[in-house]
């Protein structure tokens, strides 16, 4: 090979491109995989989104106050923007709001609802040369099977298994966004599961708005916990989030069954009365509930269970409110996401008559009752625990006290002392304190210094 010259190489520099997410945990994955696809399209993620050439908002549509925010962010990033930047709003909201968000936020020339990810570099391409666009179809195949996501976390990896959602609860937004219900092959998760796992990670989390309805055509839930489950390498499984009425007693079988599944389940209340579950049209009354809540604690020993309630539902009288609030109490959930409810256009339930309508004062107060209600249990229950040791997988960081973040696999966060290197390890910890909802912990054992390997 000859020496001596350098030849200079006229290179462009890479397009970057900025995401924000807002929502929930299948946003946070849709946004791995645009920005996986991005990355194979020749682009470079940046953090801020000053000098972006792109930036796209993976939003949120659940309640009211997610999409304001988007649009007050929109408003925010209008002045500090690049002026030839291409922005792009996906998810829930530009699904529901489609060609309008064009008309509404003129700096906004790409809307692109959760099937349309797969054109994102093409439009941001026309978008480029001045095409504004709207992509809002759904695509009951689209599964984004030969995407490979860029995976934020590098402990646990969320691995989509079901997309859509069949239930129509009568305030839920999400089936008019994210369309019907369909699920992943199997043999799908299986492979991307083997990919998580060569990458180090050992704790997989399936994802799907009703996740144990999975059925793929041949496989069920059950099926792909056992698969996934017992693949060498998934030493702790999770899911979220489940409908109370697809815990089948195969499901249940298969959970006590594979080792690797973890002893918390998520499992959306939304309200503790009969009345108002009928009316929200959850298919199941308190009773059911209660039900599954008794099978789930009797097939796996101390089960933690944490839930969503929501408060002010039309029609909800101070009674109903109590029996959510003696649900809360008897269940003793370990968390709960607790929601005012928020009208969403479109949906049945903003068409009760407004005499049902609750106050926003009202339901307030009831938000902060349930809450209260729910902290109390959590510190009663936490504190028993107390001395107690358990198996704990180091997550991160956590953001004050030099301490890690780590979790048991009943979904309790422990705080320990150690550094960085730590982080992806499982430890035993002696629980020593607690703040009432996390806990203090210190390594104990042969392994206080040693963890195991992965
Ligand atoms: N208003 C308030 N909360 C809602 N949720 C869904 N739709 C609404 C709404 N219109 C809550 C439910 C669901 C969680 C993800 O968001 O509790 O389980
Ligand atoms: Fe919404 Fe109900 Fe479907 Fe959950 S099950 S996504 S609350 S419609």
């Amino acid at each position: 090979m000859s020496e001596g010259y350098v030849i200079p190489m006229l290179q462009s520099p890479r397009p970057t491109v900025y995401v924000e997410t807002y929502g929930c945990q299948m946003n946070v994955s849709d946004t791995e995989l645009m920005l996986g696809k991005l990355a194979e399209s020749g682009y470079e993620e940046v953090a801020e989104p000053d000098n972006a050439d792109v930036i796209l908002i993976n939003t949120c549509a659940i309640r009211e106050h997610a999409e304001q925010r988007v649009i007050g962010r929109l408003g925010e990033m209008k002045s500090r923007m690049k002026r030839d930047a291409v922005v792009g709003v996906t998810g829930c909201m530009a699904q529901r709001l489609g060609s309008q968000l064009l008309d509404r936020v003129k700096h906004v020339s790409l809307v692109i609802g959760p099937d349309g990810y797969r054109d994102l570099p093409a439009l941001i391409e026309s978008a480029r040369s001045g095409i504004r666009s709207t992509a809002t179809d759904f695509d009951l195949e689209e599964h984004y099977e030969d995407f490979t996501p860029r995976r934020f976390d590098g402990v646990k990896a969320w691995i989509p298994v079901q997309r859509g959602c069949d239930y129509k609860c009568t305030y839920c937004i999400v089936p008019t966004t994210r369309g019907p219900e369909r699920s992943r092959q199997l043999a799908e998760v299986i492979r991307e599961t083997e990919a998580v796992v060569a990458s180090g990670i050992s704790e997989i989390v399936l994802l799907g708005q009703t996740v144990n309805s999975y059925f793929d055509g041949t496989h069920d839930f059950a099926d792909l916990l056992r698969a996934v489950g017992s693949m060498p390498g998934v030493r702790r499984l999770r899911f979220t989030s489940p409908h109370p009425n697809d815990f089948s007693e195969r499901v249940i079988r298969a959970m006590v069954e594979t080792e690797s599944v973890c002893e918390h389940v998520h499992l959306p209340m939304q309200s503790g009365s009969t009345r108002t579950l009928k009316r929200m049209l959850r298919r199941y009354t308190r009773e059911g509930y209660l039900e599954c809540v008794d099978e789930l604690r009797a097939a796996i020993t101390n089960v933690s269970l944490t839930t969503d309630v929501i408060v002010g539902f039309p029609g909800e009288t101070e009674e109903d409110f109590e029996e959510t609030l003696s649900v809360v109490r008897a269940v003793g959930f370990d968390d709960a996401y607790t929601f005012k409810f928020s009208p969403r256009d479109g949906t049945p339930a903003t068409r009760f008559p407004t005499s049902e309508t609750v106050s926003d004062e009202i339901a307030s107060e009831r938000l902060a009752r349930l809450i209260a209600t729910v902290r109390s249990g959590t510190r009663d229950r936490n504190m028993k625990l107390l001395g107690e040791r358990r198996e704990v997988l180091v997550e991160k960081a956590a953001r004050r006290g030099g301490l890690l973040q780590s979790r048991t696999r009943d979904f309790r966060v422990v705080m320990i002392p150690g550094d960085a290197s730590l982080i992806g390890k499982y430890l035993t910890v002696e629980l020593t304190g607690t703040t009432g909802s996390t806990f203090i912990g210190k390594a104990v054992g042969q392994r206080a210094s040693l963890p195991l390997a992965v």
